[in-house]
């Protein structure tokens, strides 16, 4: 497993640019089940959760080819495995968004329960009801949820639980829907931008949706769908990351390839706690840190509200704020993972329920730490940044399943991150000692630029 080795106080500054979304990626590719023509999806970000992803879709019969320009270019060849195995969804919850379109158009399918995931329980009982109420005969045996039906029909749902809606149950019913016959209503979508640009590849390949970008979706059932190419919009959480990593140490940095309009209530916040962040164009941003970080009181919600996927990041900020804030959890009640690594950190968090009450200090210091999550591997690096002395993040393979090369980013920031295999005792660097060993000179592919 490699772990980061992080030299924090470097100011950050430069251009960086984003990549495409993972989370509008996956549901995406998976849709692409839905026809036997061939699509091409642009703009795919090299991530693990995707190659997992590519991996389950080619098991399932789709020939999948990242061509040298990046795009994937997809079809479906072969039907007649309707089985995601066990092995490689347990790596990766998103995995079920295949069900509703191998349910819809094979009109079989055998998912495996993805299982615990250290951010919380995340059952898919709202993705059972919608599917059941469209007409699939849903069982479980031995881990695997089976899905028959001798046909979808249409229907008019709610799809909402205690913690609102589901930003992948509505992609998966959404899907679905897509090839049943008639009229399906979804009250309570999820109208996240990654909902919506599925609904904007789904209307490519001639699916019949209304509604896009609110909470009620209304699709006509048509016979089949066809072809389509699309660019995957860019990562907004990437991007607020990023916003997160120049207000907290950056002389300027400018952002590329970001959508502000899907990052209302992040930017509102960082506002609110001094930071400035000003749009140079449609897709560009520049970020300069505060000098003094104003406490916040924020509360995690759906979209357009502030994103769970923020909630680590923005933590990080806190830490650091003149008084003292609070974070409230209300889509992930347990998404408190990097409290405790922050707090070796010398932060001082403490929480209450899906509460933290942070209390701002004027410094972070360096430590070992260990990531838990992808979000909070990304506050435990950002924290890094800016901490005195080294940290080490280790586990690092959690950030890699979301964020692409985010040291060599980074590290183009003018940050000092080296990544290192856990065999490696000690940072390495390329001109280093004669034992350094070929595994880790592979493995180490940062930059070093001059300290600002
Ligand atoms: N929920 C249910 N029943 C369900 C589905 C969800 O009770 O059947 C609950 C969940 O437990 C949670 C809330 O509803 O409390 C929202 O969950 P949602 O289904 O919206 O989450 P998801 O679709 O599994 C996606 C993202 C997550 C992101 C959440 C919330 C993808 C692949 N994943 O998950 O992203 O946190 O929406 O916005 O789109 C990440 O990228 O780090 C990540 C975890």
């Amino acid at each position: 497993m490699d772990k980061f080795v992080i030299k924090g106080g470097n100011l950050l500054k430069g251009v960086v640019e984003i990549s495409g979304s993972k989370n509008a990626a996956l549901p995406i590719l998976s849709s692409t089940l839905l026809t036997n023509e061939k699509c091409v999806i642009k703009g795919v970000p090299y991530l693990r959760d995707v190659e997992t992803l590519c991996l389950i879709l080619k098991e399932l019969g789709v020939k999948i080819e990242r061509k040298s320009n990046g795009d994937i270019e997809t079809q479906v060849i072969d039907e007649r495995n309707s089985i995601a195995r066990y092995e490689l969804v347990k790596t990766m919850r998103a995995s079920v968004c295949v069900l509703g379109p191998l349910i819809s158009k094979r009109k079989y399918a055998k998912v495996s329960l993805p299982g615990g995931c250290v951010i919380g329980v995340r059952p898919i009982d709202l993705h059972e009801k919608g599917l059941r109420l469209l007409g699939a005969q849903i069982d479980y045996e031995h881990g695997y949820l089976i899905a028959n039906t001798k046909g979808l029909v249409g229907c008019e749902m709610y799809l909402g639980g205690t913690f609102g809606s589901t930003v992948t149950g509505t992609a998966n019913v959404l899907m679905a829907a897509c090839l049943a016959k008639g009229r399906t209503v979804i009250e309570n979508a999820a109208c996240e931008p990654e909902v919506q640009d599925l609904v904007i590849f789904l209307t490519k390949m001639g699916a019949k949706i209304k509604g896009i970008g609110t909470h009620r979706l209304e699709i006509e059932g048509v016979k089949s769908l066809k072809c389509a190419t699309h660019k995957i919009i860019p990562d907004r959480i990437e991007a607020g990351t990023f916003i997160a990593a120049g207000a907290l140490s950056g002389k300027g940095i400018t952002i590329k390839n970001c959508r502000l309009d899907h990052l209302s209530a992040v930017i509102d916040n960082y506002n609110q706690m001094g930071v400035t962040i000003e749009k140079t164009s449609a897709t560009t941003c520049r970020v300069k840190h505060a000098r003094v970080l104003k406490p916040l009181d924020i509360t995690t919600l759906s979209y357009p509200g502030f994103p769970t996927d923020m909630q680590a990041q923005t933590m990080v900020l806190l830490t650091l704020a003149d008084g003292i804030s609070i974070v409230t959890e209300r889509i992930y009640p347990d998404r408190f993972t990097h409290v405790a690594e922050l707090n070796r950190m010398g932060a001082r968090i403490r929480k209450e329920g899906s509460t933290a009450v942070i209390e701002g200090r004027s410094q972070l210091w360096g430590a070992p730490v260990m990531a838990s999550d992808l979000r909070a591997s990304a506050a435990l690096v950002l924290a890094g940044l800016v901490a005195s002395g080294t940290t080490e993040v280790q586990r690092v393979y959690h950030i890699d399943r979301g964020y692409e090369k985010i040291e060599e980013k980074l590290n183009s920031l003018g940050a000092d991150i080296n990544r290192l295999s856990d065999k490696v005792a000690m940072p390495i660097r390329l001109s280093a000692s004669p034992t350094t060993t070929k595994e880790s000179m592979m493995r180490h592919t940062t930059r070093h630029l001059p300290r600002q």
